[in-house]
């Protein structure tokens, strides 16, 4: 049977990448996108499938209790997988707020609104941010590593996870977690180390590495990220908490001398500049679970991933100039204007 599924943050890097790649894969599903368009969200992410009959789109803020309580009504919802948060640690040091308020009160809202509106099942998208930093000889997180959150961005995001559990355990709400490290590829948006590094080479800049460039980051191309959603939203156990990861660690050098290689920059494009505050030295995830129980695994090597990275963001640079210098953000209003997407009364 079909399912008529709410994706949060759609607009966003991977939530549009999740989007495509269900629309594709089941033609009976319908997704209405409900995301705030903030500066990460972009509705060019998502052209090739305005027009589809089966995809929605609907501007709205995950804070807005009344509105996300009428959509998820109305739109007679019976899956939510929610990816709407505030996602970058530098801004999340800058300025907090918006991380507490989208990231802990924007899902409540979602929770509280789930429960009233039928249980519906529930899949909530969070990071490993949440377990802390590991040395370089520590094992991988796991499903059952304590919470060690250390910026307001993993704090909030950890916050968000506790929630999402209290309403399985106390109000049997169907819902699902999964923890994912670091994801990479089409339309990220280019604040995050990856597609910063590329388009600033690109464009003839150098690259601020931070601190010694040493931290590690276990990398995942995003479209298995999707997949990995994909097998828990159809065979996750409820209640249940799934570690998804790329079994690909690199330290931050590794990673940009890979990059300068692709782009065909050398070295001296690198500035080391001053260490992020309170910089997770090693991110690194334990998969077994996943892939012992739902049969996931990586599919695409880094070294591939990568490459096929680099090549997108040679052939997208329109996307990415649009996106660097802000004129994206008159893409929403040139194209949609006044018009109202869906009235919601
Ligand atoms: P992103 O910043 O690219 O996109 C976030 C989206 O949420 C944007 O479209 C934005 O407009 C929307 N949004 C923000 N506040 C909102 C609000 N109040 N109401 C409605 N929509 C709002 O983020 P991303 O990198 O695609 O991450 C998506 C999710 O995955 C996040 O929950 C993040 O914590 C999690 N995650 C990200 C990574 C990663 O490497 N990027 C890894 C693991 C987990
Ligand atoms: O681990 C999952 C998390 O990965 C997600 O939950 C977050 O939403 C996502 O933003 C990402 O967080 P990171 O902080 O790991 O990603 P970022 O791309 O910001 O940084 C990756 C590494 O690169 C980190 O060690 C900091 C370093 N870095 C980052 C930037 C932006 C630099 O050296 N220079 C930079 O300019």
């Amino acid at each position: 049977m079909g399912k008529n599924i709410l994706v949060t943050g759609g607009a966003g890097f991977i939530g549009s990448n999740f989007i495509r790649y269900i629309l594709s894969k089941y033609p009976d599903y319908k997704i209405c996108n409900f995301d705030l368009l903030t500066y990460a969200g972009n509705l060019e992410n998502l052209k090739d499938v305005e027009d589809n009959p089966n995809y929605k789109f609907i501007k709205g803020d995950i804070r807005d209790e009344k509105l996300v309580d009428d959509i998820i009504s109305q739109e007679k919802i019976d899956l939510i997988v929610h990816f709407a948060a505030e996602s970058h640690v530098d801004r999340s040091i800058l300025n907090p707020d918006d991380f507490i308020t989208t990231n802990v009160i924007g899902t409540h809202n979602l929770l509280k609104s789930a429960l009233k509106n039928g249980n519906i099942r529930f899949h909530h998208i969070s990071t490993d941010e949440v377990f802390g930093s590991l040395s370089p000889k520590d094992p991988a997180f796991n499903e059952n590593t304590s919470y060690d959150p250390r910026s307001p961005y993993s704090a909030s995001k950890a916050a968000s996870d506790h929630l999402v559990r209290a309403y399985y355990h106390t109000f049997n709400l169907p819902a699902t977690i999964s923890n994912c490290s670091n994801n990479y590829g089409p339309f990220q948006f280019p604040e995050k180390v990856i597609p910063l590094f590329i388009t600033n080479l690109l464009e003839g800049k150098k690259v601020p590495l931070y601190g010694d460039g040493m931290n590690v980051r276990d990398w995942l191309y995003v479209e298995d990220h999707a997949k990995a959603i994909d097998v828990i939203i159809h065979k996750g156990k409820i209640g249940e908490t799934y570690c998804i990861g790329g079994n690909s660690e690199k330290t931050n050098k590794e990673l940009t001398y890979k990059i300068l290689a692709l782009t065909g920059k050398g070295e001296e494009m690198i500035e080391f500049v001053k260490d992020r505050p309170g910089h997770d030295r090693r991110y690194a995830m334990d998969t077994t679970k996943i892939k012992n129980e739902l049969g996931w695994q990586p599919e695409v090597s880094f070294e591939e991933g990568l490459k096929k990275t680099v090549e997108w963001y040679k052939n997208n640079e329109s996307w990415w100039k649009n996106v660097k210098s802000g004129e994206y953000q008159k893409y929403y209003e040139a194209n949609y204007g006044n018009k109202i997407v869906k009235n919601i009364s």
